[in-house]
C-alpha cells in the first residue's frame, strides 16, 4: 500500500471533525430538513433495492467516504484482487474467490495456469455427480439409490452449504434428505445419523485443508458408522466423497482421490461457498440453479467491478461500515433476515465478516490505532423483535442493523407476508424516529410510564430488498457482503483472508487432549486456573457418570 497510514489520510481526519459534528444530529432532523431524502440516499442495481437513508449521514458524510475510499487506493486493492495478485499478504497466496464465478468463456491466468478452465472442469465433475445422485444412478454399496445426503465440515467448510441449503430449501429435490456435521461434540454426528439409513447415505467430507480435527473425527467416526452397519470395508468407495485441497491426505484417510473435489488454495474457507465445498448445494438444487447462483455472484462482481463508488452497493455497504464503526463508535452490526429461509445467513456472515476483519495489526505488522471488525450477530425477524430488539430499541448500546426482506414469499399464505414485511418497514422506522414525551403525551399515555415509553431513535440501519429469494439472488447477496468486508479490509489495512487467531486455541487443545485421555496420573504444568479445571474433570471422569446428573 502506497497510501499513508490510515490516520494520516485526509479525509480520515476530515470523518473525524465530521462525525463529531454528526453525532449532535438527529434522523428526524435529517428527513425532516430533506423530503427526498429516502430516495435521494437509494441505489438500485442487480435487482436490489438498497436503502441506506436512515444512517446518520449526509452528502458531505458520502462524498468524504469516497474520498477514504480513494486514498485508501480501494479500487486498485479491488483491481489486484481480481487480477490474482497475492493480496493475502501473510499467507502469500491470491485471493481468488472471484474466479470461482466467472463464467466458462472467461480466463484469467495466475501463477501460469488459467484458473477459470480449472473451475469450470471441476464445476463439470461436480454437475455430473449431482445429477447421478439425484437421479439414483449412483449406487450405495448395496445397490441402492442414495437418499441422504451428510456434509461433514466446518467452519467455512459447514456454513456455507448450510446456510445455502437452508436459503435454498424451497428449489431443492425434497426426496433427498440433508444434514450437517460440524460439531466435534459428538451429539452432533450422531443426531444427525441416528434415523438414517446407512445403505443410504452418502457421506461428504468437506475440508479445504484435509487437518481439521473437528472433521476428520467426525468423518472417522462416519466411517465407522458405515463400516459398523453395512459391514464391509468397501463400502466406503460408494459412500464417502471428498471435497478439498489436499489429495495426499484425503486419500490418506482412505478415499479413494477419484471422488475427489478439488479447490484451491486461493480460496478462503469462508469465500468457497460457490466451490467444490458447494456440492451438498449442487446435489439439493441441480446443477442448473447453482449455475444461476454463480451467476448472481458474477453480476456483483461485475457491479463492483464497473459502478463508480456513491453507486456501488458493496463500496456503499462498507463505507457505511466504516463510518458507524469508526467515527460514530458502534461496536456492533446486527444482521435481521425477514425470510426464514435466510435464518442461518447470520450465523454464515459471522464468519466471513469476523474471521476476515477480526484484526489488529496492519499488513505491515503495525498495531493499529482504530477499530477494526465490528461484531457481526442476528437473527431472524420477526422473532428477534420478542426478544433483543429491546436493547437495539432503548438501551445504551447503538446497534446499527441491515434489514434485508422480499417482496414475495416463496409460500405465499393469507396475510403472512405482509405481516412480516410491514414489520421491516416499521422496525427501520422506530430504530430511526424513536417517539419522543411529546407525542406519548399527546397520545394520552399514562404520565407514570412516559420515560420508560420513550423511544429515542437515531438508530442506523439498511434496509436490503429483493423481489424474492432465488438462487441468483443468495449468489447477489453473499458477494455483496463478500466485497463489503473487502472494502472495510482496504481501509483498515488488515489482511482479510488470514486467520491466524484462530491456532493458538488448537495448539492449546492439542496439548490438552492427552492429558484428559490419559489413565495413569498426569503431572499439570499450565496456570493454576487451567490446572484445577483438568484436575476437576479427570477425578469426575474417573469417578464415573453420576446417576444424580440424568
Ligand atoms: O479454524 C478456522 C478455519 O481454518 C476456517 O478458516 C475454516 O473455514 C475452517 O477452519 C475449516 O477449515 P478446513 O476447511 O480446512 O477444514
Amino acid at each position: 500500500m502506497t497510501s499513508p497510514p490510515l490516520t494520516q489520510r485526509p479525509a480520515w481526519n476530515a470523518l473525524t471533525a465530521h462525525g463529531r459534528a454528526m453525532k449532535a444530529c438527529h434522523l428526524r432532523e435529517l428527513f425532516g430538513e430533506d423530503p427526498t431524502r429516502g430516495l435521494r440516499f437509494h441505489v438500485e442495481a442487480e435487482g436490489l433495492y438498497f436503502d441506506y437513508s436512515k444512517n446518520l449521514i449526509t452528502d458531505e458524510t458520502l462524498g468524504l467516504l469516497a474520498q477514504l475510499a480513494r486514498e485508501s487506493e480501494v479500487e486498485q486493492r479491488r483491481d489486484a484482487m481480481f487480477a490474482g495478485q497475492h493480496l493475502n499478504e501473510s499467507e502469500n497466496r491470491a485471493v481468488l474467490h472471484v474466479a470461482l464465478r466467472m463464467p466458462s468463456y472467461a480466463s484469467l491466468v495466475v501463477d501460469g495456469v488459467d484458473v477459470v478452465a480449472e473451475v469450470h472442469r471441476v464445476l463439470e465433475r461436480m454437475a455430473t455427480f449431482s445429477d447421478q445422485i439425484r437421479s439414483g444412478a449412483w449406487r450405495g454399496h448395496t445397490n441402492r439409490p442414495i437418499r441422504n445426503v451428510v456434509n461433514i465440515g466446518i467452519g467455512g467448510s459447514d456454513l456455507g452449504p448450510v446456510m445455502a441449503y437452508e436459503a435454498l430449501r424451497h428449489y431443492a429435490q425434497r426426496d433427498l434428505t440433508f444434514r450437517f456435521v460440524s460439531n466435534v461434540d459428538a451429539t452432533d454426528f450422531v443426531e444427525a445419523v441416528r434415523d438414517l439409513d446407512a445403505q443410504e447415505t452418502l457421506f461428504i467430507i468437506s475440508s479445504k485443508t484435509f487437518g481439521t480435527l473437528e472433521t476428520l473425527t467426525n468423518a472417522a467416526s462416519a466411517r465407522r458408522w458405515l463400516i459398523d452397519q453395512l459391514g464391509d470395508e468397501a463400502a466406503v468407495a460408494k459412500h464417502f466423497v471428498a471435497v478439498s485441497t489436499n489429495a495426499a491426505k484425503v486419500a490418506a484417510f482412505g478415499i479413494d482421490v477419484a471422488n475427489m473435489f478439488e479447490f484451491w488454495d486461493w480460496v478462503g474457507g469462508r469465500y468457497s461457498m460457490e466451490s467444490a465445498i458447494g456440492l451438498s448445494t449442487m446435489i439439493a438444487i441441480g446443477p442448473a440453479l447453482f449455475f444461476e447462483m454463480l451467476a448472481g455472484f458474477y453480476a456483483m462482481d461485475e457491479h463492483f467491478v464497473r459502478t463508480p463508488i456513491t453507486e456501488n452497493l458493496p463500496m456503499l455497504l462498507g463505507l457505511l461500515a466504516v463510518w458507524n464503526r469508526n467515527f460514530l463508535g458502534f461496536p456492533t452490526v446486527g444482521v435481521m433476515p425477514y425470510d426464514q429461509y435466510l435464518h442461518r445467513l447470520p450465523a454464515y456472515l459471522q464468519q466471513l465478516t469476523m474471521e476476515s476483519n477480526g484484526k489488529h495489526v496492519t499488513l505491515s505488522g503495525d498495531r493499529v490505532n482504530y477499530e477494526t471488525g465490528p461484531i457481526y450477530w442476528g437473527e431472524p425477524g420477526t422473532n428477534g423483535q420478542h426478544s433483543f430488539y429491546q436493547l437495539i430499541h432503548q438501551g445504551t448500546t447503538v446497534v446499527p442493523v441491515d434489514f434485508i426482506g422480499f417482496v414475495n414469499s416463496l409460500n405465499p399464505l393469507g396475510d403472512h407476508h405482509d405481516i412480516l414485511m410491514s414489520n421491516v418497514f416499521a422496525q427501520a422506522q422506530a430504530l430511526a424516529f424513536g417517539k419522543t414525551e411529546e407525542e406519548l403525551r399527546h397520545e394520552g399515555a399514562d404520565e407514570r410510564a412516559l420515560k420508560h415509553r420513550v423511544m429515542e431513535g437515531n438508530r442506523p440501519s439498511n434496509v436490503i430488498l429483493a423481489n424474492e429469494l432465488s438462487p441468483r439472488l443468495l449468489g447477489l447477496l453473499v458477494a455483496l457482503y463478500e466485497h463489503s468486508v473487502f472494502v472495510q479490509g482496504v481501509i483498515w489495512d488488515v489482511d482479510s483472508f488470514d486467520q491466524w487467531g484462530v491456532e493458538l486455541g488448537k495448539q492449546l487443545a492439542a496439548g490438552i487432549i492427552p492429558e484428559l485421555t490419559a489413565t495413569d496420573p498426569v503431572e499439570l504444568a499450565h496456570d493454576s486456573s487451567t490446572n484445577a479445571l483438568i484436575s476437576y474433570y479427570r477425578s469426575l471422569k474417573q469417578n464415573g457418570r453420576n446417576d444424580d446428573d440424568h
